[in-house]
Order: structure tokens, then sequence, then C-alpha cells
């Protein structure tokens, strides 16, 4: 029996030979499996799910998703084209963003997109003479920070009230005025996304009672009846390998039960709820493989295991303080024995996927995998010393497809004179 890692029933060493490193390698078989877990949740529930693209997208994702049956959150011009490439259904799409730009705007008028969740006052009116010009009603949600901290990394908090996302609550019922009194825009009702990488229900619970408060008073105030309360994304994944998975469907399903409960107490119409998980659709399934390039012991200080990637396909350990542990995939047997940073090729000592990890002997030219990077690795990758974006593979059961092919030094220079 081979002592190599398997992912999704295929050999990762062979996976590295024959596509390079870095290499993103998703196991198509668990994110299909998650995208069914949150479907199951939500069914009969008068709920529904959307994926976050900003994770993780690429056309193989959009057509993953739409065959799951779930909508797409877009985020950017960029997003929406691959869900447009992938043939996603448009009526499934929404669009986001704190700085959408006009054309972005208007390739989701074009298209079709579902929903557009707008995110300040200024947007209300552009995408309402971008409607006008269309002569097309176009279908939003007004997206909230109605001043909740998440427990999570500061930088990926997203409903706090100095914030950039969302209207402020202070002029919150003046822009679903507004928009009520658009014969353009379509209110269909109120968004909020509490942060990412959260583990418990606690922000999301929060957000369940300031939103169904906030909807009795705009009720109150100018008779508005939401149809949607979209309730965001966040739902973590284990930091290590090893911790206890998040309980994503059990979540959705106690946030729903408090939604119930609130708009019962409240004597609201219950709205549909929306879900935009992201990480916890792609986070796992995800690994990342390098090759060894030297190993460098400074006696009495460290050893420093130089890969061919880092922060340029990873950059969370900086920007987060991520921790990441790696497995040697070309001999899983060998033990950990020592301790050692795995650093990558840039140019600053900051890049290091790790500062201090147990790993085995390790030699030039081992593959080394470091699993939970399948959510914003690949949506993150950046073409500092102008990296080249490394290949994703689908792996599933065994058998292996490219959903993105690797750069090419041609692909680099392309568009430069
Ligand atoms: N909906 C909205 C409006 C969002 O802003 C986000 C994530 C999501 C849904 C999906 O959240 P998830 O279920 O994936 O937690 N780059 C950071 C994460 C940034 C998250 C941004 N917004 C990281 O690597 O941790």
């Amino acid at each position: 029996m081979s002592d190599h890692l398997i992912w999704s029933g295929c050999d990762t060493v062979r996976l590295a030979h024959e596509y390079g490193t870095p290499l993103y390698v998703m196991d198509e078989s668990m994110m299909r499996r998650r995208c069914r877990r949150l479907a199951e949740a939500v069914k009969g529930r008068n709920a529904r799910i959307c994926y976050a693209g900003k994770a993780f997208l690429n056309i193989a994702m959009a057509k993953l998703v739409c065959e799951e049956g779930l909508g797409l959150d877009t985020v950017s011009e960029g997003e929406l084209y691959l869900a447009h490439l992938a043939g996603f259904p448009m009526e499934r799409v929404t669009l986001h963003g704190n700085a959408k730009t006009e054309s972005f705007l208007s390739a989701g008028l074009e298209w079709g997109a579902g929903t557009v969740v707008v995110d300040s006052e200024d947007e209300l009116k552009r995408l309402e003479s971008l409607c006008a010009l269309r002569g097309k009603r176009q279908t939003i949600l007004i997206r909230v920070s109605p001043g909740i901290e998440a427990h999570t990394h500061k930088a990926i908090q997203t409903a706090q009230k100095d914030c950039k996302f969302g209207v402020p609550l202070a002029h919150l019922e003046r822009a679903v005025k507004y928009a009520l009194a658009s014969e353009w825009l379509d209110l269909a009702g109120l968004h909020v996304h509490v942060g990412s990488q959260i583990h418990d229900t606690e922000a999301h619970f929060a957000a369940v009672s300031r939103m169904t408060q906030l909807l009795c008073e705009l009720r109150g105030s100018l008779g508005f009846e939401a149809r949607e309360l979209d309730l965001g994304g966040g739902f973590g994944i284990p930091s290590l390998p090893g911790e206890a998975e998040t309980p994503a469907e059990e979540f959705v399903s106690q946030i729903l039960d408090r939604v119930d409960s609130s708009c019962e107490a409240l004597g609201l119409r219950r709205p549909e709820v929306v879900f935009e998980p992201g990480r916890w659709i792609a986070g796992e399934a995800g690994i990342t493989l390098y090759t060894v390039q030297s190993v460098k012991e400074i006696p009495g200080v460290r050893t420093y295991v130089a890969v061919d990637g880092g922060m340029t396909d990873n950059p969370r350990p900086q920007l987060y303080q991520a921790q990441y542990v790696v497995k040697l995939a070309n001999d899983t047997t060998r033990p950990a024995t020592k301790r050692a940073a795995i650093a990558g090729p840039c140019c600053e000592s900051g890049d290091l996927l790790t500062a201090d990890t147990p790993v085995p002997e390790l030699h030039v030219g081992d593959v080394l995998a470091v699993p939970l990077t399948g959510a914003y690795n690949y949506s993150m990758f950046s073409t500092y010393n102008c990296a080249l974006r490394p290949a994703v593979i689908f792996a599933q059961d065994g058998s292996a497809r490219v959903a993105v092919r690797r750069q090419t030094l041609e692909d680099l220079a392309r568009g430069q004179e």
C-alpha cells in the first residue's frame, strides 16, 4: 500500500508531479456533500442557501454550485462574469459589495441578476438611474450594519458600528423610504452579514433579534413588510486539522427557529431567510501542495524549510495570523521529530506559512500538503514577485480534473508592452 497522502481517492504526489506545485486540490465530493447538507437543513423552512463565491470561485465551482441547486453571491464584475460563463441561472445570483462599479451593476441588470444587495444610499440612486435607463425594475435588499461584534478576527467582523459595509442604522428608514417610493426598485427586505469564521450562533442570534426588531419598526413607520431577510454567511471551519467540525446545518436550523420565534413574538409575517455560506462549503475540502526547495538549519535558532509557494497563494497567516500545519504527502509514515518554519519564496521575512510546526526529517523534493486551504486562498492569490497562479484540481473518488490550469509565463506577460 502506498504511503502517499490520498485526497478524495487521488494520490497527491502524482497530482503534484503531473500538474506542478504549488497546487490547490479540492475534494469535489466534500463540497457537494456540504451543499446538500445545507440545502437539506433549509428544506421546507422558507429559506434558501446562496454560496458566497468570494470564498472560492471559478467556472467549475459555479457549475458545481448550480448543479447542487444553490444560489450564488457575487461581489465583483469578475465573479459575475464567471457565473455567466458557467451558465449559472441569473435569477439565483446576487450582487454584493460596498463599492459596486457601474459596469458591475450594468452587467447584473443586463444579465438579469435576481437580487442586488444595496450597500449605501448613493448606490440606491445609482442603481435606480441604471434601471430607469433600461426600463427594468430590480429586486433589491438593503444591507444594514446593526452594531454587532462577532467573535472572530477584527478584520473579518462586518456588522459592527464602525464599519464600511451597509447603510448606517441612523439612515435606514430614509433609505427604505427612498426605495419604496421608487418605481424601479423592488425592495424585498434587509441584509446583514455579521462576520466570518464564527463557531457559535451568538452573533447570528443577535442579528436575528436586531433585524426582526428593525423590520417591526419599519412596518410601524413606513408600512413596509419584508419578503426576505438575508442573514449572510460566517460559519467557521476548524483552524487546525483534528478540531471538531462546526455543525453549520444545526446552526442554520437553530437560527431559523430564532427567526420563527422572533417573528411570532413581534407579530411579523415571517420573511424568507437567506444564508450565504462560503468558507464552510469550500474550506475543509481544499489542500495546497508544495515542493520543498531547501532545508536550512540555523543552529540553536530555527530550521527553515523553503517551499515553492506561500503568501501569494495563502496570505492568511499574514492577514489574520492564521495557523497552519503541514503533512508530508510523499511519506505519511515518516514521524514528526522536529520543528520548523515553512517559508515561501517571496522577498520578505514574513512570508511564512507557519513559523513553527512539527515536521519529519525533510529533504529537497519532498511534497508537503497544507490542509484547510480551500476557502480564501485561491481567491486571495496575488502576483507578488511575479508568482504564477497555481492550478486548481477537482478530485473526486480517485479521479482528478483541472478546474483551473496553472498560469504560464506567457499568461504573466500578456497585455504588457
Ligand atoms: N456574505 C457576505 C456579505 C460576506 O461578506 C461574506 C464574507 C460571506 C457572505 C461569506 O462568509 P463565510 O461563510 O465564508 O464566512 N478573507 C477572509 C474572509 C473574508 C470574508 C468576507 N466576507 C479570510 O480569509 O478569513
